[in-house]
């Protein structure tokens, strides 16, 4: 009790967030989020939906719709599946990770008739793999392939499996929950359809809305199909409208969380899309470069990595979950477990948005020296540091500063 209060201002830890995401975010998207709240259809407050439209556009490379679902990176998804093909269709679902199997669950509720594709964890699937179930199945609505899937640190050709799909007369839809912003995306040039992304990885906003992109094409199949979609919430063409210049009503816009996207948006378009993927680019090399000295295994090929998302095996006899307490609770460094067919076996670490830069590489490499011996797994003193400060002085890290 304080001043006959029940509850004192919350407080948290400080952390420095090297896991699947969130990331940490800047203190400027924390103060826009703290501004006076307007009413979701001031037209002070269509204004900001109008600018962030057209900066969401910049970022997904489309002159298309760009705006934004309210809710996790999962509402993106489930929105996309539920608006761009019916009940009874046929869809298929390209799946090597975690996030590919909860998007054939959400399918299956649905009530589609789904193809999933399952090709091995750790590996780019081969698009000869769709082509060849595209001439099993042609009548297919929709074909579902995740761009970098965070729960096995792989990365897609999904300009190839939008060239496939459409082919067969199909719609393309595609996660870039961790490749928005982190790695090259190009939503009209790969001729996407839809793509939903969460604000919680390399835009390094709070997690809470997904910004996502759709193309013409598939807002005329939502416009003209049989049925709407069986969730009004997530119809994609009822808050598209809501978000066109008519501002049709939808749901009360989540508007706290829309100033901050506002400001994370703003703030990556700063530094540039391109700086900002040269940013991961060069601290994953750094990382992974230390994670050698260290003599720990990457399972995923080069060819197939992320850089955002880097998953690292466990040497014999370390113990996920005490490894992870304890770079936590010493170090107050969060990196993430393994999930689904990795679970135990990894631990994945995330440099992204805000989170990505070189002091925090050298912080992990740090910890991860001194803390490994204590599990029997012996490391040569200073060399991670030494062979990740080479590679950024062959490679620098953009300075972030925006
Ligand atoms: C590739 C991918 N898709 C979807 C999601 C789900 O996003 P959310 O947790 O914001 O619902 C995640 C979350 O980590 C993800 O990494």
């Amino acid at each position: 009790m304080n001043n006959g209060q029940r509850y004192e201002p919350l407080t948290v830890p400080k952390r420095v967030i090297l896991g699947p995401g969130p990331s940490s975010a800047n203190p400027r998207v924390l103060r826009a989020m703290s501004l006076p709240i307007v009413g979701y259809l001031d037209p002070a407050f269509f204004e900001i939906l109008d600018e962030l439209s057209g900066m969401l556009g910049e970022i997904f490379k489309t002159n298309q719709r760009a705006f934004a679902v309210a809710g996790a990176g999962s509402a993106g998804m489930e929105a996309g599946l539920v608006s761009l093909a019916s009940p009874g269709d046929t869809v298929i679902v390209c799946s090597y990770g975690y996030f590919c199997e909860r998007q054939i669950i959400m399918a299956e509720r649905i009530g589609f008739n789904v193809v999933p594709l399952r090709t091995e964890w750790g590996r780019s699937m081969d698009p000869k793999v769709l082509a060849d179930a595209l001439d099993e199945h042609p009548d297919t609505q929709l074909v579902v392939g995740i761009h970098a899937e965070t729960s096995a640190g792989t990365s897609h050709p999904i300009a190839e499996f939008a060239r496939l799909a459409h082919k067969a007369g199909a719609l393309f839809m595609t996660d870039v929950v961790t490749s928005l912003a982190g790695c090259e995306l190009k939503f009209d040039e790969w001729d996407l359809d839809y793509a939903y992304a969460g604000s919680q990885k390399c835009l390094a906003a709070p997690p809470g809305i997904s910004p996502v992109a759709l193309s013409e094409r598939a807002l005329e199949y939502i416009r003209n199909r049989p049925k709407p979609p069986s969730s009004w919430y997530l119809d994609l063409s009822l808050i598209a409208d809501y978000w066109g210049s008519d501002h049709v009503a939808h749901h009360t816009a989540p508007v706290s969380m829309i100033y901050g996207l506002r400001e994370a948006v703003g703030m990556a378009l700063n530094e540039t899309l391109e700086t900002r993927w040269e940013r991961h680019e060069a601290n994953a090399a750094a990382l992974r470069s230390g994670l050698e000295a260290l003599n720990l295994e990457m399972p995923v090929p080069e060819s197939d990595r992320l850089d955002q998302l880097t998953v690292v095996k466990l040497p014999e006899g370390v113990d996920d979950i005490k490894l992870r307490n304890q770079l936590l609770n010493e170090y107050s460094i969060e990196v993430g477990r393994g999930l689904g067919k990795f679970a135990g076996d990894v631990v994945r670490v995330g440099l992204m948005g805000e989170s990505c830069v070189p002091a925090n590489v050298f912080a992990l490499l740090n910890a991860l020296e001194k803390v490994l011996p204590e599990h029997g797994f012996e490391v040569a003193n200073g060399a991670a540091m030494a062979a990740a400060s080479s590679q950024l002085a062959m490679k620098p890290s953009p300075i972030y500063s925006v």
